[in-house]
């Protein structure tokens, strides 16, 4: 399973249900990356999308307790049990766990990689990504060229979870 988050400098991600900015070349790639792929997310980030609308071109997982809570497009599930069940049905590889911080969270020890958007900026917050460079079990795997928009400057990482050392 996947992760997927832009992050501040202190791995932050949002702000009054929002995202700290809106990078288009970010976008692009999230778009690019999890098109036709299963993501799976928070009740309270979906409502954040234009008009509270699931992700079009992708099987999109929302999780929530209300169980009044309908969205045409989108499977809602209500625990994360229910949620292991679903996926049974997916290729691992075919799942990206797209926030908010809560769902990263519960299902961050589940997932092999993490695409992270990397911002040289450090903003005012109230969610954060849990921060994978202090985990022992993840390491940077990739970074790109330094990106730039206006003048910020973000760069997209990859980091995976360690293989186990094989026991021979
Ligand atoms: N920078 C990024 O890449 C990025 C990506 C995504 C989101 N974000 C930001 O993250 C922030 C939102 O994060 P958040 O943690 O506040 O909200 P969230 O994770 O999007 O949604 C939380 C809600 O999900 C439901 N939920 C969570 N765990 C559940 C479980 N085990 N079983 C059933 N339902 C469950 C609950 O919904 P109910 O209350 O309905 O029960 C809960 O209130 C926003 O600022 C958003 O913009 C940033």
């Amino acid at each position: 399973m996947n992760l997927i988050a832009a992050v501040d400098k202190n791995w932050a991600i949002g702000l009054n249900g929002k995202l700290l900015v809106k990078i288009p070349e970010d976008m692009k790639f999230f778009q690019k990356v999890t098109t036709g792929k299963v993501v799976v997310v928070g009740r309270k980030t979906l409502e954040s999308f234009p008009g509270g609308q699931p992700l079009k071109n992708r099987t999109n997982i929302v999780l929530t307790t209300n169980r009044n809570f309908q969205v045409k497009g989108a499977l809602t599930i209500h625990s994360i049990e229910k949620l292991f069940e679903e996926l049974k049905q997916y290729r691992s590889e075919d799942i990206y766990i797209i926030g908010g911080e809560s769902i990263y969270r519960q299902m961050v020890d589940l997932c092999d990689v993490a695409y992270i958007t990397k911002i040289d900026y450090e903003y005012l917050a109230d969610a954060w990504f849990p921060r994978l460079d202090e985990k022992e079990d993840w390491e940077q795997t990739g970074d790109s060229e330094e990106q730039t928009y206006f003048d910020l400057e973000y760069y997209f990482l990859r980091y995976e979870r360690k293989k186990k050392a094989s026991s021979q």
